[in-house]
């Protein structure tokens, strides 16, 4: 029987014993993060997933026989990230605290000691500041997660799931789960297939959320239900999305919108106040979040998930231009003119101008080649260009290209934006979903440059809002059809039912977004639980009843058989755990995530399958060509 484990159990964690529990006999187990050899005493600082204690391996300690001796002999050939086991007595530290350790008060001096395993030479240093390049770490990522900050923000999201569970149990929540292999339905995301090797040449999708089984569960009288769950999309990469990601799925009957919101207002609350202290109380006393019309949102923010901790906002200028006929410099007049003809319809903006006023006080902290820098900016976003105009005395603009403007325009411009001296004006002209994206990225650019904002992490300051009551339909400009903007079966506006075979475009929804500091961290809708306004959404968007038949036939049968009045929403566990703690990154807080090529660089994968795999599942590989 080993002496260790077996025989002497561990007694304390790494970052427990204090300056009270000197001369008591204690047993610690961890991983050796430093180590250093005076000739005469060795010391280790041992560390767990707790933290770190300092042990002292004395020759000359008298007591306990030859045990010290030999503990001192072993420990001289320990190093770095070796797996000990430690026998030993608490002893003050006297004068020497280390007041940066929670255990700085004492030492243990060591009487026993076991090597459980030896360690190579980690390659790279488990410690809180590294350089060393992502890559690297992701390829050793059992070794990054050994490094505090990690540890600390995966315990943070074991907290908030254990918060989120106690929080939807206390409110009569059932925790029931879906099924991953799911049927590929079309619309959303790109979905990941599985091939069927008992059904040959029939593939699964992995389920990209479990939309359409909790409202299964809600026709089956399951009334309120969550899950923490893993959802998969094909999607593109960026530091906010991840191929494989967690979400926090809710749906409720007999629910409306507010109903929705009081229950998720309710667990973000708690989860700020038990996992990090924060008292959101302070800063919206009636434990309520503002609302933003979608509309409103788009026009002064450009998007859709606005970063309010700060508040520079866009104008449009599309009816200026339009009525001052561009005021006499050739592209804006262009533009007007083709609104005019009719070639572009002002209820499908396909072309907008918009402005970003900085004002004086901010714009002063810019410089020419700063603004300069910006048109660089702007371009690797898709953008021609950025014009711009400095404010001077009497509404004049200086350092423009667009200095010409007539007089009537400029003057309509500086009071719409309510521009003053000394005041930055930024346009951009063009296509709408171009000048969206760019002047809302310039927005939070700005703000990062002027310091309203830190370049990353949250800064203390948590802005929530609900963004509420967008389109049902957005208009595709490929197809020239109305599709979908979220999915098919998202209940619209009563007062707006009537407009759904006669202007779409108009048709407002009962879909939201829960947005923190810029980022969407939830989506929702209240679902369309009545079959004939189903029908009449599906002729709106161009489906045929056999189509519709084909794609949800399931869903379609399910509402017919008394489905209750339901509403949802999913929370992004991973952006949730990112912003609660300030991480930069998804893959901060996401145990073993995937690179932005969606690789693993720790197990390879994905990787090739084996020709008899393959045979087996009647699959054949095209090789991309060379
Ligand atoms: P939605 O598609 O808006 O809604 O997703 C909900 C939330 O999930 C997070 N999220 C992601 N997080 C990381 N990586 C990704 N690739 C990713 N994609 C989404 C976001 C987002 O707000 N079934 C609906 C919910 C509902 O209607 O009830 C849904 O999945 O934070």
């Amino acid at each position: 029987m080993a002496r260790f484990i077996d025989e002497l159990k561990r007694t304390h964690h790494c970052a427990e014993l204090r300056a009270a529990d000197v001369g008591e006999e204690i047993i610690l187990f961890g991983w050796v993060a430093s180590y250093r050899d005076f000739g005469g005493c060795v010391f280790i600082d041992l560390r767990d997933r707790e933290g770190i204690t300092q042990i002292v391996f004395d020759p000359d300690t008298r007591d306990h026989g030859d045990l010290p001796r030999a503990a001192h002999e072993l420990a001289r050939a320990l190093r770095t990230e070796w797996v000990i086991g430690v026998r030993g007595r608490v002893a003050s530290r006297g004068t020497n605290v280390n007041p940066r350790l929670a255990t700085g008060e004492i030492e243990i001096r060591g009487i026993e000691l076991a090597v459980f395993n030896k360690a190579d030479t980690p390659p790279f240093l488990i410690e809180d500041e590294i350089d060393t390049g992502e890559e690297k770490r992701l390829e050793y990522r059992y070794l990054d997660l050994r490094r505090t900050p990690l540890q600390r923000s995966l315990r943070v999201r074991h907290r908030i799931h254990q918060e989120t569970r106690r929080y939807f149990d206390e409110l009569g929540f059932l925790e029931l789960e879906t099924p991953v292999m799911v049927k590929y339905t079309p619309g959303g995301a790109r979905n990941f297939l599985v091939p069927s090797r008992m059904n040959a040449g029939k593939f699964f999708a992995l389920a990209e959320s479990p939309q359409l089984f909790k409202q299964l569960y809600m026709v089956a009288g399951f009334d309120r239900y969550f899950q923490i769950v893993k959802c998969f999309r094909d999607e593109d990469l960026r530091l906010d999305r991840q191929p494989e990601f967690t979400q926090i799925d809710v749906e409720m009957s007999f629910v409306n919108q507010d109903d929705v919101f009081r229950v998720m207002e309710g667990l973000v609350f708690r989860v700020w106040r038990e996992v990090l202290g924060v008292d959101l109380r302070e800063k919206y006393p009636t434990g309520r979040f503002p609302q933003l019309p979608f509309e409103e949102s788009m026009g002064k923010y450009g998007n859709d998930k606005p970063d309010l901790r700060f508040d520079l906002h866009h104008t449009d200028l599309t009816d200026v231009i339009i009525e001052h006929e561009g005021g006499g410099i050739p592209f804006l007049a262009d533009i007007a003119q083709r609104f005019r003809s009719g070639e572009l319809r002002r209820d499908l903006p396909a072309q907008i101008v918009k402005a970003l006023r900085i004002p004086h006080a901010h714009a002063q902290k810019v410089s020419r080649t700063e603004v300069d820098k910006l048109e660089d900016y702007v371009k690797g976003m898709g953008a021609r260009g950025l014009a711009r105009a400095k404010v001077d005395k009497g509404g004049a603009w200086t350092q423009s290209p667009l200095a010409k403007m007539s007089e009537a325009m400029r003057q309509a411009i500086n009071d719409r934006t309510g521009a003053a001296e000394g005041d930055l004006l930024f346009f951009q002209f063009g296509k709408q979903s171009t000048v969206q994206t760019v002047m809302a990225n310039l927005r939070v650019h700005l703000a990062k440059r002027l310091g309203l904002i830190p370049q990353s992490g949250h800064g203390g300051q948590f802005n929530f809002l609900w963004v509420v009551n967008p389109p049902l339909f957005e208009y595709d400009e490929d197809r020239k059809t109305w599709a979908a903007a979220h999915h098919a079966f998202t209940r619209p506006h009563d007062a707006c039912v009537a407009l759904l075979d006669t202007d779409p475009g108009k048709v407002l929804c009962h879909r939201y977004d829960l947005v923190l500091n810029g980022f969407e961290i939830g989506g929702g809708s209240i679902r369309l639980h009545d079959p004939e306004v189903q029908a009449r959404v599906f002729r709106a968007l161009g489906i045929a009843d056999d189509d519709a038949r084909q794609k949800f036939g399931f869903l379609l049968d399910a509402l017919r058989y008394g489905a209750p009045p339901h509403g949802g929403i999913a929370i992004g566990m991973d952006r949730l755990a990112m912003l609660l703690s300030g991480a930069e990154s998804l893959r901060d807080v996401i145990p073993f995530p995937k690179t932005q090529k969606g690789t693993d660089l720790m197990t390879d994968a994905p990787s090739r399958a084996a020709p008899e795999q393959l045979e087996e599942l009647r699959i054949r590989v095209v090789e991309p060509s060379p």
